[in-house]
């Protein structure tokens, strides 16, 4: 297996930046395919925990060519920040960077427009990160967004950039009565910022391909997780890009014929941020507890994980519309002080059992989930060396996950050290 595409399987935050940096051991090349600097990877090496927006998380490995791909979008404010981060941890990103000519880049306005929408006219709050993500794909599927290789042509960039200010203000004033942006300093601006990037912009379907006829190894880093996506995740509580398996083409400019292998990674029981519904999940004090033992703040913004039980037709979904070969099960140890555990296979809603993920939006908010019981283990599990030297409850629970969502467990984590991993 050469080529591998690694996604989250529910609701994001699912420690894929741990077992992504695993993984990256192997791999020549590392390619983040969609998302932005909403995203935010955590690794833990040694005693220092590096947490990573944009760049991927091979970064941390010597002699990995880490790819921005086509499909995210880039505040290059935000990457030349987190190359500056990187840099002062002695991680020098100058020759195993490189950015694709045509990932979208996000400006000023994208990130007041998103705050905006969400404060003043959405009923429903999405819960945004308030990065400009979502704007900046609305302009990219409108056919008028900037790419980074247009920053590289002084005349296109001016003419572009007028357009946008132009069309932009004209919202700010007359629809929010917000203060307009001046063309010429955002102009400059992003052409200072360019100058620094511009060592590491590339064709990156071209760069990619190359790789992979003289057989070297890709790792598709998927950002956000499954239920995030914008066909697939629970509209129109997502992010604005796809998060599946399937991103990971169409964001690199890879054939799906060149992947080899799709994993899911897989919190043991759910979190999710920002709003939007969640059967599964927890009453206040039971969420305070995992809130606390497993750390659940997110990475970007700080802000508190809303946790509960695992739920089977999550994953059973993200393992269908991925084409999940197998699944990584994190934070196990989260749970080592639980003396049962819940697991959700199915909900009911007037007088109807789902047996798998509804689209229906309503059914989500409304539905009781199905639960069946599992006694914990009521052991430490975080210095375990063998996956069969995990307490005997804890293997239960994981067969029984395995079999709910119909695919096989490949590796457990019980901590954030990279030695903290089992592999079944
Ligand atoms: P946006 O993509 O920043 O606008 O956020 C849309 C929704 O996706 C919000 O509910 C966010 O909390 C959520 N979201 C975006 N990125 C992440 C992530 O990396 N992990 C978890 N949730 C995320």
């Amino acid at each position: 297996m050469s080529n591998i595409v690694i996604i989250g399987a529910q609701w994001g935050d699912e420690g894929k930046g741990k077992i992504i940096d695993i993984l990256s051991k192997d791999a020549d090349y590392v390619v983040r395919y969609q998302g932005g600097n909403n995203a935010g990877h955590t690794v833990v090496v040694g005693t220092d925990k590096i947490i990573l927006h944009l760049i991927p998380s091979g970064i941390l490995h010597k002699n990995k060519i880490c790819v921005i791909g086509n499909g995210v979008v880039i505040d290059p404010e935000a990457l030349i920040s987190e190359i500056e981060y990187l840099k002062k941890r002695n991680i020098d990103v100058s020759n195993n960077l490189r950015i694709s000519d045509k990932a979208h880049v996000i400006f000023p306005y994208h990130k007041i427009l998103d705050k905006l929408r969400e404060e003043k006219f959405r009923k429903i709050k999405i819960g945004t990160t308030g990065k400009g993500i979502g704007p900046c794909y609305t302009d990219k599927f409108a056919r008028g967004g900037i790419r980074i290789g247009d920053l590289l042509n002084k005349r296109l960039f001016k003419d572009k950039l007028k357009c946008n200010v132009e069309e932009k203000n004209a919202i700010f004033s007359k629809v929010y009565k917000h203060k307009i942006y001046r063309f010429d300093k955002i102009y400059q601006q992003y052409l200072d910022f360019v100058n620094i990037i511009k060592p590491y912009i590339c064709d990156c379907s071209v760069l990619l391909n190359e790789a992979i006829r003289k057989k070297k190894k890709i790792l598709f880093e998927g950002a956000q997780g499954t239920l995030l996506d914008v066909d697939h995740g629970t509209y129109p509580f997502v992010t604005s890009s796809n998060s599946t398996a399937g991103g990971a083409c169409v964001g690199s400019g890879v054939g799906p014929t060149r992947i080899n292998k799709a994993i899911g990674i897989v919190k043991a029981y759910t979190t999710r941020v920002g709003e939007g519904p969640f059967p599964t999940e927890f009453s206040a004090p039971l969420m305070k507890k995992i809130r606390t033992i497993g750390k659940e703040f997110g990475a970007t913004t700080g802000r508190p994980r809303r946790c509960g039980w695992f739920d089977a037709l999550v994953v059973k979904h993200a393992v269908a519309v991925n084409g999940l070969d197998g699944i990584v099960v994190t934070k196990l140890d989260v749970l080592d002080q639980m003396p049962k555990l819940k697991i959700c296979r199915g909900y009911k809603y007037k007088g109807k059992l789902y047996e798998h993920f509804p689209s229906d939006i309503e059914v989500l908010w409304k539905a009781k989930p199905v639960y069946e019981e599992w006694p914990g283990w009521l052991q430490d599990t975080t210095k375990t060396k063998k996956f069969s030297k995990l307490p005997v409850n804890a293997r239960k629970y994981l067969k029984r996950l395995s079999q709910l969502v119909g695919a096989k467990v490949e590796m457990v984590s019980i901590g954030s050290e990279r030695n903290q991993t089992l592999f079944v």
